[in-house]
């Protein structure tokens, strides 16, 4: 009798609760010196199944914070960081190879906080969706499934939901990190009025944006300014001519996305007079655009680089990242301004601390600047009345604006697009202080 009447709950339950959460295994990584605890696994939702890793923080650490980590692209697997300065274990060519290769990193993120590192958007490196499944194509959807993946994860973890919960990411990541922390701060209100609300409501304490794009106006015409105008340039007059005939159709299309409707149709028409072609972008330049004091990385004999990776003959683009950009790309995902939409997050207490390599020319530091600059928030006064610092301590060199408040910004000399490569001790600052529950001032 009892079972009976349990069966038709239990049924019930099951079947509108879709998000659920596997653990693959749990992992000892060690790279020599001790041992560090690593949980890896999927939340399978609705449209896709999400990859994660939980690299569990040293000692203390552990209760000390999280670290939610993804990358840009969108479509670009975030497990480059966990092994490149962010974990306790990095890849180096002189790693021990009775270590697969790996040696301590000198920095961890590890030492401070738990690090959660996740492949996102689906179709985003290990995460996936199979053929009866239709995941996002757009950033404003695909933070409603962050949302469903992150309340699966504090469920899971509820030590979590009263640490501190950090927000890391970079590029891309700027445009779909604002729309994750705007989906989650209105989920969040929506319930706010019930006593016992079905969701974890927990807000992230601080945003960490690395050269974030997240407004396709500032960004074109900064490109335009930087690759064309400054020294060295990136391209040839002829080149720079045409981008330049580009720009008044672009910036018009732009406006009227932002001031009428953003459909989709008028965002793919954008992207004709916005967007340049792969090899514009990459073949062109007389520099490496990810860091312009280094040689272009376009292969020059593409047939070694193919049989060293041992890439099949018929495939013919190397630079196929994978389902969810092809899906982003498609929906013209690209042509929108998301930083609006930290308004009421900032508003409601969440930190936001923006950094950018100078010598990064995909996304530049004087665009990022241009939509701080008019970005309504409660530090908008002090951010446009600070004047911009030199700063040069023992981790890095550079210049600041607003130090010290919950809404700065930083340029890193000597740094291109991917900051921690060159840069790691500063990250690792970065991430402490957010820990502690400020913005890394770096000239204190
Ligand atoms: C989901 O994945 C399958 C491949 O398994 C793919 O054919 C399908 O198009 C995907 N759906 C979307 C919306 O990407
Ligand atoms: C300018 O650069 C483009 C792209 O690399 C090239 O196709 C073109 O021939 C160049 N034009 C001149 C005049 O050098």
């Amino acid at each position: 009798m009892v079972l009976a009447g349990l069966v038709p709950f239990f049924l019930a339950y099951t079947t509108t609760h879709t998000d659920t959460l596997e653990i693959i295994n749990t992992r000892n990584l060690n790279c020599g010196v001790g041992d560090n605890a690593v949980t890896n696994g999927y939340v399978h939702l609705k449209n896709g199944h999400m990859f994660f890793s939980l690299f569990e923080g040293k000692n203390e650490a552990k209760n000390s914070g999280l670290v939610v980590q993804f990358e840009g692209g969108p479509g670009a697997t975030a497990f480059d960081y966990p092994f490149i300065g962010a974990g306790p274990c990095q890849l180096t060519p002189e790693g021990e190879s009775s270590l697969s290769g790996l040696s301590p990193a000198p920095y961890p993120w590890t030492d401070y906080v738990n690090l959660l590192v996740v492949d996102y958007p689906i179709g985003t490196g290990w995460s996936y969706n199979t053929s009866d499944q239709n995941p996002a194509s757009t950033s404003d959807r695909a933070a409603e499934e962050f949302d469903d993946f992150l309340q699966v994860i504090l469920k899971q973890w509820p030590q979590f939901q009263s640490q501190p919960l950090i927000m890391s990411t970079l590029s891309y990541g700027g445009t779909t990190g604002a729309h994750i922390a705007a989906t989650i701060l209105k989920r969040n209100q929506a319930v706010q009025d019930q006593l016992f609300p079905r969701r974890v409501v927990k807000q992230f304490d601080q945003l960490l944006f690395g050269k974030p794009f997240a407004d396709a106006i500032s960004e074109i015409y900064s490109q335009w300014d930087v690759l064309c105008n400054d020294e060295p340039k990136a391209y040839n007059q002829t080149v720079c001519n045409n981008l330049r005939n580009n720009l008044t159709p672009c910036l018009d299309k732009l406006r009227y996305l932002e001031d009428i409707e953003s459909t989709q149709e008028f965002r793919k028409d954008a992207v004709q007079d916005c967007i340049q072609s792969v090899e514009i972008n990459f073949k062109a330049p007389a520099y490496n655009r990810y860091h312009r004091s280094r040689p272009k990385c376009w292969p020059t004999n593409t047939q070694d680089m193919r049989e060293w990776l041992g890439v099949t003959g018929h495939i013919e683009k190397w630079w196929y990242a994978g389902p969810a950009l092809l899906r982003f790309i498609n929906s013209a995902d690209i042509m929108q301004n998301a930083y609006k939409l930290l308004q009421p997050v900032l508003e409601s207490g969440t930190r936001l601390l923006v950094h950018n390599g100078i010598e990064d020319t995909m996304v530049m530091p004087s665009g990022t600047v241009s939509w701080m600059k008019r970005l309504p928030n409660p530090h908008l006064q002090s951010f446009r009345s600070s004047e911009v610092q030199q700063v040069s301590n023992h981790i890095m060199k550079g210049t600041v604006i607003n130090p010290g408040s919950d809404y700065s910004h930083i340029a890193i000399e000597e740094a291109g697009h991917i900051v921690i490569e060159t840069h790691a001790a500063l990250l690792q600052e970065m991430v402490k202080e957010a820990v502690q529950g400020r913005n890394y001032n770096p000239s204190s």
